[in-house]
């Protein structure tokens, strides 16, 4: 097998919290993760998962409790290991008394460019973010998905061959999103490796080759994207009127969800629950006014992962 691109065995880490009565957080618990060079990989799960832990740990920022950590089959405390990865980090916080260009120059002086390289990569990469209008402003001044952008950059100038991703569409508008969306894509045919953590899950499921569902430190789901919701059952949505939703109640437990709005009820199930939902329907009197198959998404195997994990369905889910 070829080298992968990341690697981690049995990965936990525990972090202790508290300076008194030291409590313990178990972030990761044994995580086992493989993303093969060239991938874009989906590390999706609701807030707390572990996901920023995980990439913290690749990136030597953390410490594991137990397990090890790969990147292009070297350890990540190497400091030629890291220099291959470009970040993007959840919260990306820039020195505010730079200017956009001066920011991302810095981080391309730190990875050895200078000269004219230097500053023909660092306006390349501001182009391609979008931030030609503002590079010469002030941080300080920046909104937060221009930092987004100019962090962006800042993680692309090195060419990468890896690129990591902490919720990169986090606090971006809808061209925003459609920019990360295009970089990403634009890597990859460079042939860089692409890990990418969100908890967005349309993000994931319109980008991703792979992806690794992540629940309260465990890997729960793993797989390629179309594998995984080629696996599920047919779904099929039914929608309801002249009756109101709680006699329908019995059905709860069969469907995948049940909702009441603008006086009508639509009922999703998968398909082998049709002949029960129709009967019910009769039998309270209700006029079925559609029936009609729909595409299982990502969303309905991370909330089926998410039940069966036993964790409530947070808002922090989207
Ligand atoms: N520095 C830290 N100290 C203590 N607990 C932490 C720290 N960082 C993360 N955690 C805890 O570890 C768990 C996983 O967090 P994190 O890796 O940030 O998840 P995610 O990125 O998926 O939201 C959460 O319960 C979080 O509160
Ligand atoms: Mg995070």
């Amino acid at each position: 097998m070829s080298t992968a691109a990341i690697l981690t065995e049995k990965l936990t880490k525990t972090y202790a919290v508290g300076f008194v009565k030291r409590r313990q957080v178990p972030a990761l618990r044994g995580l086992d993760l493989r993303v093969e060079p060239g991938q874009i990989y989906g590390l999706l799960g609701p807030n707390g998962a572990g996901k920023s832990t995980t990439i913290k740990i690749l990136l030597d920022l953390v410490t594991p409790s137990s397990g090890r950590a790969e990147l292009f089959g070297r350890s990540p405390s190497l400091k030629e290991a890291r220099r291959e990865v470009g970040f993007l980090p959840e919260n990306p916080a820039p020195y505010e008394y730079l200017t956009g260009r001066e920011f991302v120059r810095l981080a391309g002086q730190l990875s050895g460019l200078e000269g004219s390289a230097l500053d023909s990569r660092v306006s390349e990469v501001i182009a391609q973010v979008g931030m030609e209008y503002a590079a010469n402003l002030g941080i300080r001044r920046y909104s937060k998905g221009m930092i987004q952008r100019i962090s962006l950059a800042q993680a692309l100038v090195t060419r990468p061959r890896l690129l990591v991703l902490d919720e990169p569409t986090s606090g971006l508008d809808v061209l925003g999103r459609q920019l990360v969306r295009d970089i990403v894509r634009e890597e990859q045919k460079r042939g860089t490796t692409v890990l990418l953590c969100s908890h967005i899950i349309p993000d994931v499921e319109s980008l991703c080759d792979r992806v690794a569902v992540l629940i309260g430190g465990k890997l729960v789901r793993e797989g390629s994207v179309s594998a995984l919701l080629a696996d599920r059952q047919t779904m099929m949505e039914a929608t309801v009127e002249s009756v109101e939703l709680p006699r329908l109640e019995a059905l709860r437990p069969k469907m995948a969800s049940m909702d009441e709005a603008g006086g009508r009820v639509v009922l999703r199930f998968e398909e082998q629950h049709a002949r029960e939902v129709l009967q019910a329907v009769l039998a309270v009197d209700g006029r079925l006014t559609g029936l009609q198959r729909t595409r299982f998404s990502l969303e309905e195997l991370f909330l089926g992962a998410l039940k069966e994990s036993g964790r409530s369905v947070g808002s922090d889910i989207s």
